[in-house]
Order: structure tokens, then sequence, then C-alpha cells
């Protein structure tokens, strides 16, 4: 395929060195990871920020006994990272995958695998921080690990890739839903990594992982402005609707891990939080990502629309 434009080859190979020798010096796994386990542990902390919980404003929540009330707390600990790690392993990894093994058309081939091995490394150490920080809250906490494994952004992504008619679709479709998790998860991330009122493990844990998304976001963001360049009206389009999808499935409320927490739990009137709640989560959280994401990497604009209208669209289907 013909590189379309060779200024922005440069441009990109120039942010892409750039941010190779900053993963050196910035990313956590090349640091000293400080000790977690000697954090204190203060029992009357929460696991989890409690305005995140998507049934936080319903009544039999409110009125749940404490005691349970922190129970589910540890466990939407566990729900954030279980998630987190579906996001790392099924989602991130097999793009960086395709990359390294078969990267696109491009001169920048070289630094493209750099980057992307990079970042593999990194995912590998964040899937191991959350398993660890998850599985410290259940032995301090005494609770049974929860074992859930269909997440809604990884059903949703399988039954995309099954429907797909070729190998450039299916390629892309990885590559889509990788980079907009990969702009999306500093979001995700940022309330907790924020809070310093909950369990010191569970801040610390967040933080460090989001200081290595934001490095993430703008490594994908270049390797995605690299593709775009050599990719044909089409296959831009796809990339587009589909990068715009998975806002929606990122801010799912995962009501199947919630109905599985809560029936372990006992929950008083679960059924009746679940059906009142539903399963679309605000995705205002994540719009402005998206919109700048889609703008930065090329895909506006020359017959593609402009980002607000995509922002619009689906805002319009997100309350249809
Ligand atoms: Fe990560
Ligand atoms: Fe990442």
């Amino acid at each position: 395929m013909e590189r379309l434009n060779c200024d922005n080859d440069d441009a990109v190979h120039s942010m892409l060195t750039k941010l190779s020798t900053l993963w050196k010096n910035r990313a956590a796994v090349n640091q000293e990871l400080p000790d977690y386990w000697n954090l204190a542990f203060d029992p009357d902390k929460q696991d989890f920020t409690a305005s995140l919980l998507p049934f936080r404003n319903h009544q039999a929540w409110q009125e749940a006994p404490e005691a349970l009330q922190s129970k589910c707390l540890s466990y939407a600990w566990g729900i954030y990272n279980l998630k987190t790690i579906y996001i790392e392993c099924n989602v991130v990894v097999p793009a960086c995958e395709d990359i390294i093994k078969t990267p696109p058309p491009s001169h920048n081939r070289m630094l493209l695998q750099d980057v992307m091995s990079q970042a593999l490394l990194d995912e590998a150490l964040h899937t191991r921080m959350s398993i660890m920080a998850c599985n410290y809250i259940y032995a301090m906490r005494k609770l049974a690990p929860l074992d859930f494994t269909a997440f809604n952004l990884v059903t949703w992504r399988e039954g995309l890739l099954a429907n797909c008619n070729a190998e450039w679709e299916r390629r892309l479709t990885r590559f889509a839903i990788a980079c907009a998790s990969e702009t999306l998860i500093t979001d995700y991330l940022k309330t907790m990594a924020e809070d310093t009122s909950i369990q010191a493990i569970c801040h610390e844990v967040t933080r460090t992982h989001a200081m290595d998304e934001w490095s993430h976001s703008s490594v994908f963001s270049f390797v995605a402005t690299d593709i775009v360049h050599g990719l044909s009206r089409k296959e831009r389009e796809y990339l587009r609707s589909i990068i715009l999808k998975t806002v929606q499935m990122f801010a799912n409320n995962e009501l199947g891990a919630w109905g599985t927490v809560f029936s372990m739990l006992d929950f008083p009137n679960a059924r009746e939080i679940l059906n009142d709640v539903g399963d679309s989560n605000e995705i205002s959280v994540y719009t402005d990502s998206v919109e700048s994401l889609i703008n930065r990497i090329g895909l506006t604009g020359k017959g593609l629309g402009s980002s607000q209208s995509a922002i619009a669209a689906l805002h319009e289907e997100a309350y249809a």
C-alpha cells in the first residue's frame, strides 16, 4: 500500500522515538515498585470509591447495612480489577501482538514494533499489580474471590470478530477497540487514582497504573495516526465506527458481575436493583476523550464527518 504523507511519517517518527525514550525512565515496569504490602491496611477505610457504583443512588443500596455495603465495595475493587485484567489481556495485548508480529506497511515499522513491545510489557505488569491487589483485599477481608469471565466489553468484541468477513476487518476491529480502550482507561482509572480517602493499596495501585496509561494513550494515538495514513476511505470509516462503538461498551455497568456478587452476599432486593439500574452507564465521562482521539488520529473531515456529529450520534444512541 502506498504511503500517503512523508512529512507526517516524520512527525510520527519523532514522537514515537520520544515516547520510546521516555518509557525507559517513566514506565512503572522500569522502576522499583513500592512494596504495597507494607502499606498499612485500615479496615475502616473503603476499598473502592462509592461514587463509582452504578447503583449508588438506589434506595435498596442506601438502606443496606453498613457491613454489607463494605463487602460490596471490596467486591467492587475485585470487579474493577478483573475488568482491567480482561482489558489488558483480551483487548490490548492482541493488538500489540498484531503490530509486533505483522507490522503495517510503514516507514516507522521498527519503531511501531518497539513501542508496542514496551506497551506489552507494561500491560503484563499491570495485570500482575491488579491481581495481587485484588487477592490482598480478599485475604484481608476474608472474602471468597470473585470468579467472573463474561465482561460485556470482551463478549461484544468476540461477537464483532466472529462476524467479520475479511482479515482486514478483524485486524482493524482488534486495533480500534484496543486504541479506544487505551484512551478511555485513563478516564476509567482517574477517580480511584485521585481518591486518597480509600484503602492505601487501592489508591496506589490505581495511581501507578494511571501514570503508565497516560503514556499509552499517546503511544496508541501516534501508532493509530501512522496506521490511518495507510488506510483507504472505507477502512477509515470502519475504524472510526468501531472506536465510537467502544465507548458504550467501555461504560457498561457490567451487571452480570454485580449479579454474581449480590448472590454471593445474599444482598437484599438485588433483583430490583439490577432491573432498575440497567446496563447502560453514563457515557459522558468518556466522550471528550474519544472526540479528541478521532480528531487527533485523522478520522474526521474528508468525507468522514466531524467529531461533534459523531459524539451527538453516540449520545442519541445511548439514550434512545
Ligand atoms: Fe494497563
Ligand atoms: Fe495500556
